[in-house]
């Protein structure tokens, strides 16, 4: 090579590797995403039914006598919650995070919220939280209507501050008028919280295989399915934790979960600071479960065949680990029969 190509040949080289460094630097920024979540439209039909129970479920939910089922509140609460008027920067709504398509839960293992701002927990389900007795993974609120304002106000969820959206929601004609209507005092955080806690008691799942099965339809489940139901009251235990119409005891539990974690989530312990409760968290519903994945309250497991085979070896072991989590020794058949039974809890779900 001679001299004057050399001289050349050094700054292209030069220029080659430092564009690669940038194009790393710029593809591991992106790799922590600036950009909020998918929003979801609202597809559901144009009519609730406020009334109409699925069967499987108990006739009557918990609805508090300030803030009775009616039309207007409903509507007013759906409006709301695929709004992303509710976030600081307008890209964030609840249906974001609490997908009708999945059963109102998240694909994204932890939940992303405004900024892509990553959580450190799975949005759960929505479904039939009507019949829920405390919420959060944790249970760390009481009624859905206090429950509703947390997520506004999260600085990795909707990031908002309630003042700002209480303004905006009052300069706002249609929300204005629509508030009047469903709700004495008009635009106010309580009534904000009522009419999205309203929307939420509608959205239940119900009538499923398995509420026919139990209903005298012997066949309503195949056989592989049946055979998973044994397993589920037997063997498996697993209704002594998920178990009554809603298939779950609203209590907390340490299947070892967290025990699997860098950096183990407290759960339970953080609102009662027992020791006994590190690591528990709330029995979760099985209704519709087959859409709501991912699984766990870090949404660790990808599949109801994960979840399946994380029981089968006996959960997360840890000094707390509850004494009805321990292997299964389910033989292959048996551990598609019990997948193939979670897949008869789907139900009515709206979107179906
Ligand atoms: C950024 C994602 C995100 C957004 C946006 C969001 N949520 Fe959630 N939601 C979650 C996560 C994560 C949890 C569980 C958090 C925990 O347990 O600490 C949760 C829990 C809940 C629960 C408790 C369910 C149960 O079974 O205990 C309800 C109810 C709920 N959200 C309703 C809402 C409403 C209403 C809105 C809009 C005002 C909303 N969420 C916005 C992620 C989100
Ligand atoms: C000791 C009580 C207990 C028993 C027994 C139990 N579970 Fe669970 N289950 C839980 C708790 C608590 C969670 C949430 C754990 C977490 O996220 O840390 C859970 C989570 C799940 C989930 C994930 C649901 C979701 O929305 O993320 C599925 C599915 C499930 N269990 C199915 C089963 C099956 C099938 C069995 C029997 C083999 C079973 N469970 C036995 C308490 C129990």
């Amino acid at each position: 090579m001679d001299h004057q190509s050399k001289a050349l040949t050094l700054p292209i080289a030069r220029f080659a590797v430092g564009s690669i460094i940038f194009f790393l630097v710029a593809w591991m920024a992106g790799a922590e995403p600036d950009c909020p979540p998918p929003l979801p439209k609202d597809t559901l039909p144009a009519e609730l039914a406020l009334n109409a129970i699925p069967s499987g479920l108990a006739p009557v939910r918990v609805v508090p006598d300030d803030n009775r089922l009616l039309p207007e509140r409903v509507e007013l609460g759906r409006r709301l919650f695929f709004d992303p008027l509710l976030s600081a920067d307008g890209s964030v709504a609840c249906a974001s995070c609490h997908d009708p398509q999945r059963g109102f839960a998240s694909a994204a293992p932890r939940a992303v919220g405004i900024h892509g701002k990553v959580g450190t927990r799975n949005a759960p389900s929505l479904l039939n939280r009507a019949y829920g007795r405390t919420f959060f993974w944790d249970g760390r609120t009481a009624t859905l209507e206090s429950q509703a304002i947390e997520p506004i106000v999260n600085p990795v969820e909707l990031g908002s501050q309630i003042s700002d959206v209480l303004a905006k929601l009052a300069g706002n004609a249609k929300y204005r008028q629509a508030f009047a209507k469903a709700y004495d005092g008009g635009v106010t955080a309580e009534n904000l919280g009522r009419a999205l806690a309203a929307f939420e008691r509608v959205l239940l799942s119900g009538d499923s295989q398995v509420d026919r099965f139990q209903a005298g339809h012997a066949s309503a489940l195949t056989d592989s399915q049946r055979r998973g139901l044994w397993i589920y009251e037997s063997r498996g235990s697993c209704w002594r934790c998920h178990r009554g119409q809603n298939y779950s005891d609203e209590e907390f539990h340490n299947t070892g979960v967290a025990a699997l974690q860098l950096q183990p989530d407290p759960g339970r312990f953080t609102v009662t600071h027992d020791e006994a409760d590190r690591g528990k968290f709330k029995t979760p519903s099985l209704r519709g479960v087959s859409r709501t994945g991912p699984y766990m309250h870090d949404g660790s497991l990808a599949t109801l065949r994960d979840v399946v085979e994380f029981y089968n070896r006996g959960g997360g072991k840890n000094p707390r680990l509850d004494p009805l989590i321990r292997p299964l020794d389910l033989t292959p058949q048996e551990f598609d029969s019990l997948v193939d039974f979670l897949k008869a809890l789907d139900g009515s779900e709206l979107t179906r």
